[in-house]
Parts: C-alpha cells; sequence; structure tokens
C-alpha cells in the first residue's frame, strides 16, 4: 500500500487477545457471529483464542483471510516442560503470530527479559510472527521512567536479533495502568511512547526497519476511542483484550 506521496504504508493490524476466555463451544459460536463482518477488511486481523479452541476457531474462519495467532509458548523445542506448548505445536495448527511478553505473564507468571528474549528468537526461528508486548506500570509512570523503561524492555527483547528478523515483529505497547481498567491512555500519551518504540527500533535497526515495523496500541481499546488511536502517525492498529470478545470488536475492525 502506498500513500498519495508513493511513500509506502504500514497495513493496519488489529488483534483480538482473547486471554483466559471462551470455551470451544462460545469460541466457534462467537466466530460465526463476528466471521463476516470482519473478513476481507483493509485491516489484517488475528483472532488470539486459549490454545483449546485454536482448533475450533482455525475451522470457523475457513475461507476468509483472519489469521489465528497464540497467546504464548515456551521457547524450547520439545521435552519435558509440562503444561508448555511449543512453536512447532503451533505452526501445525496453522498459527500465525504469537503473543510474548504481555504484562500478566510477565506480572503474574513471572516471565522475565531473558526469558521473552529466548522465546521471540525461537518464534522467528519457527516462522511464527512474535507480537511482543511492553509496557509501563503506574508508578514508572509517575515516577516519569517511561521511556527509560520502554528502551530497557525493546533492547533485552530485540537482543540478538537481526534486522531482516526484528522487521517481522510487531510491537504492542500496553500501559499495564490501561489494560482492563477502562483507563485508556490518551492519544498523546500512546502516541508519544509509540514514537519513542520506533525511534529505538531506528537507533538499534536503523530507518528501513523503523518505517516498516508495526507497533500497536493495547489497554482498554473500544469501538468509542479506537479511531483516534489509530489514527496517530506511529500507531498502526490495536491489541484488544476485553472488548474483542463482544459483536464491538467488528466496529473497531471497520475503524
Ligand atoms: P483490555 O483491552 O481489556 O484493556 O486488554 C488489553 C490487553 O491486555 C490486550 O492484550
Amino acid at each position: 500500500m502506498t500513500d498519495d506521496q508513493g511513500e509506502m504504508m504500514r497495513r493496519r493490524i488489529v488483534a483480538a487477545n482473547w486471554k483466559m476466555n471462551m470455551t470451544s463451544d462460545e469460541a466457534g459460536a462467537f466466530i460465526n457471529t463476528i466471521r463476516e463482518g470482519i473478513n476481507g477488511k483493509e485491516a489484517e486481523v488475528h483472532i488470539i483464542p486459549p490454545f483449546v479452541d485454536i482448533a475450533v476457531v482455525k475451522d470457523a474462519l475457513k475461507g476468509t483471510d483472519i489469521l489465528v495467532g497464540a497467546q504464548n509458548m515456551y521457547y524450547e523445542d520439545k521435552g519435558a516442560f509440562t503444561g508448555e506448548i511449543s512453536a512447532d505445536m503451533l505452526t501445525c495448527l496453522g498459527v500465525h503470530s504469537v503473543v510474548i511478553g504481555h504484562s500478566e505473564r510477565r506480572n503474574i507468571f513471572s516471565e522475565d527479559d531473558e526469558m521473552i528474549n529466548l522465546k521471540v528468537k525461537k518464534a522467528l526461528e519457527k516462522g511464527l510472527v512474535p507480537i511482543l508486548c511492553c509496557g509501563e506500570s503506574l508508578d514508572t509512570r509517575e515516577a516519569g521512567k517511561v521511556s527509560e523503561w520502554i528502551n530497557a524492555q525493546i533492547e533485552s527483547a530485540f537482543s540478538g536479533i537481526s534486522a531482516q528478523d526484528a522487521v517481522k515483529c510487531i510491537i504492542a505497547y500496553e500501559p499495564i495502568w490501561a489494560i482492563g481498567t477502562g483507563k485508556v491512555a490518551t492519544t498523546d500519551q500512546a502516541q508519544e511512547v509509540c514514537l519513542l518504540i520506533r525511534e529505538k527500533i531506528k537507533e538499534l535497526y536503523g530507518s528501513e526497519t523503523a518505517e516498516d515495523i508495526h507497533i500497536l496500541y493495547g489497554g482498554s481499546v473500544k469501538a468509542d476511542n479506537c479511531k483516534e488511536l489509530f489514527e496517530c502517525p506511529d500507531i498502526d492498529g490495536g491489541l484488544v483484550g476485553g472488548a474483542s470478545l463482544k459483536p464491538e470488536f467488528v466496529d473497531i475492525v471497520n475503524a
């Protein structure tokens, strides 16, 4: 896609992170209600259900251009890792993308930067698109340390990754204080951090990679606030939690 000046434009991406919601029965029924509304749109749509719903969702999306993602994966290929899911298990099901480093994984399940880096590398090695999450807590924001925090998260997540691979990643900026709270970041706050992330990518990989990489905003994205967020120059779409479980998701994709 190109703009009026013939410059390459980044495609919009809207990703639905269902988190731990929807049984497989519910998942199939829900996809049937939103399928037509989200198919064939300009935006690239990713539905990211719990692992056990992936096969049902894939099946319900047959014949559409909607992509399926996973919410997590482990960085080892196989072995004695009870309860974990490998990249090969995901690709075998036709999964396209995988969320890595969501703040709920970092905070509730103690995933650290080193583990997140290993997961990003493994996902890339196996041909999955990592949706790498970053974001600061309210304390970090109030202490005026947002840029320091985000830069460190990005630097560590991309450590040892080539520019050729980095550009395949999608980055999601999700301020922790805006997740599930109804407290959306202002467009200025969201744009400011997404620009900061793009500048960090430029520092690490140069301007071409920075111009091409997709950066999403996540945190209380709803049908009534998504348009102005998605219009910001450095925000290429959204990672949607709560609102992706409702028919409202169709309106977000259409925005
Ligand atoms: P909410 O949209 O429910 O705030 O969740 C955002 C999120 O964490 C998506 O990954």
